[in-house]
């Protein structure tokens, strides 16, 4: 799970305001958007628009409230980012567009709507003015990007309906219904929706892939180093970060919650704690990893197992892959301080593989570590103090392989 943070800074040398007049039945708006930025990087940006109500008080754990666009809307600067770190916002449901210079409602350009990667717990869809050469003019085409709800406040879950969790994959399905609605105003085509993330981004192409609710809503999908079939995306019953959460904000104990009689209280506790409050007992976890939170089993966004949405998905174009050695990203310390360590042996290896999380998903552990341990280390000739090859077998590992890894969660039998 590679967290991509991007950098938002625009220079703007000369910007003037664009006005995008939005009208529809019941809809009547102006968007007022900036011109970018220098020579090479010009277009049209859109930022900071809200999508959906703002998730606070009895719409925290709630699903995305449809929010339409109402007179001057100020889309001159990004929105707040959502709640990750010690970053603390709830009022964080933003939809970004950019565009080429001088689109108009009858162009109907593809777009390109991207969900932003961070292990469902950082990232933003703040973007900086490459995305103009790179894929806007190159196109051209529109492109969309969103915040959307991270950690506890996305996917905190009692696992039946009164806290049925999924709420950033509401988020996620909202922001659509808002491209699809409003996207032709900014001479994008509704019928033409390509999605596309990275990591835990590509996770959610994937799980928006599968679930009723996203269905018309796209039209092609890219997925790109995550799938719903990751061995981190569901919460596995051995991932007990809700109960875990809720037991440190004294909202409930094992016992209430093990229940199941009490989720109406609890719900109602963990929606009147602040905050920063809430946002720091996650962050206070003793045993920390990335994808403490994820996608379960509801009755609405994902109402059954992953295997046979699968079998009922429409067919529609489809681009998978992952991104070559990321891994490395996560190794760049070691390589350069700790390369001759134990961990990069053998035996070390061996003892990472046993220690990913992933393997945790799994019912029968002792036997998927065994095999995993025959598939990419027993067969290796390496010798067993060999630091670079391991190294580099490590790394080929974590960037190209962990996906073959299934997942075997009970939140999905
Ligand atoms: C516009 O109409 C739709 C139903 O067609 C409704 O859901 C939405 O709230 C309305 N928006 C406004 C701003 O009235
Ligand atoms: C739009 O919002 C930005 C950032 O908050 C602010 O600097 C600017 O003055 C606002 N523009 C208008 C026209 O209100
Ligand atoms: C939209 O832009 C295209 C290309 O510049 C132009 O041909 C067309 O007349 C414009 N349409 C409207 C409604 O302004
Ligand atoms: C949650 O899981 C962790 C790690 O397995 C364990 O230490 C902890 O006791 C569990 N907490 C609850 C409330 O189940
Ligand atoms: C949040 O609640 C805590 C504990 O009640 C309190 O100490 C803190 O000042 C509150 N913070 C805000 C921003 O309200
Ligand atoms: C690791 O060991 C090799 C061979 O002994 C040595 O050349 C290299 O400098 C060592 N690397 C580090 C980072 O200590
Ligand atoms: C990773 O998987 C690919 C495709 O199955 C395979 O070709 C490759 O050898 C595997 N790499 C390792 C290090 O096992
Ligand atoms: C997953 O676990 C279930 C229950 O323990 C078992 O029946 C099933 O065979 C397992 N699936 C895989 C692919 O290991």
């Amino acid at each position: 799970m590679l967290i991509i943070l991007l950098s938002s800074l625009f220079t703007l040398i000369k910007s003037d305001i664009i006005n995008i007049q939005i009208s529809t039945g019941n809809v009547s708006a102006t968007i007022q958007g900036q011109t970018c930025c220098e020579a090479d990087t010009r277009g049209w940006m859109f930022r900071g628009i809200p999508y959906a109500q703002p998730p606070v008080g009895d719409l925290r754990f709630s699903y995305a409230q449809r929010m339409d666009p109402q007179g001057v809307v100020n889309a001159t600067e990004y929105g707040d980012y959502c709640s990750q770190g010690d970053h603390v916002q709830e009022d964080c449901l933003f939809i970004n567009v950019f565009t080429p210079v001088g689109v108009n409602s009858s162009m109907r350009l593809p777009v390109f709507f991207y969900i932003h990667g961070g292990g469902w717990e950082g990232g933003s869809g703040d973007f900086g003015p490459g995305i103009y050469p790179n894929l806007v003019n190159r196109g051209p085409l529109v492109m969309v990007s969103i915040n959307y709800r991270l950690g506890p406040f996305g996917f905190f879950t009692s696992r039946e309906d009164t806290i049925p969790g999924n709420f950033a994959i509401s988020d996620m399905i909202e922001s659509l219904n808002w491209a699809k609605r409003y996207i032709s105003f900014f001479g994008g085509d509704p019928s033409r929706i390509t999605i596309c993330g990275e990591s835990s981004g590509g996770e959610s192409i994937s799980t928006l892939t599968l679930s009723p609710p996203a269905r018309g809503l796209f039209n092609q999908a890219i997925m790109e180093s995550g799938s719903a079939f990751g061995g981190g995306v569901s919460l596995c019953d051995y991932r007990n970060s809700s109960i875990q959460l809720a037991m440190t904000l004294g909202c409930t104990t094992a016992d209430q919650w093990n229940s199941g009689q009490n989720f109406a209280q609890i719900l109602q506790c963990m929606r009147s704690i602040n905050a920063t409050t809430l946002q720091d007992a996650d962050l206070n976890f003793p045993y920390r990893h990335f994808m403490d939170w994820g996608t379960v089993i509801d009755k609405l966004y994902m109402p059954d197992t992953l295997e046979n949405l699968a079998m009922q998905r429409p067919s529609m174009n489809v681009m998978a892959g992952d991104t070559t050695t990321e891994w490395l990203l996560w190794e760049q310390g070691n390589i350069q301080n700790n390369l001759n360590s134990s961990s990069f042996t053998r035996q070390g290896v061996i003892n990472q593989l046993k220690g990913l999380y992933e393997m945790h998903c799994w019912n029968n552990y002792d036997a998927v570590v065994q095999g995993a341990q025959q598939y990419y280390i027993d067969a290796n000739n390496m010798v067993d103090d060999d630091h670079v090859g391991w190294m580099s077998l490590w790394i080929t590992v974590g960037s190209r392989n962990l996906s073959e890894i299934k997942r075997n969660c009970s939140a999905y039998e």
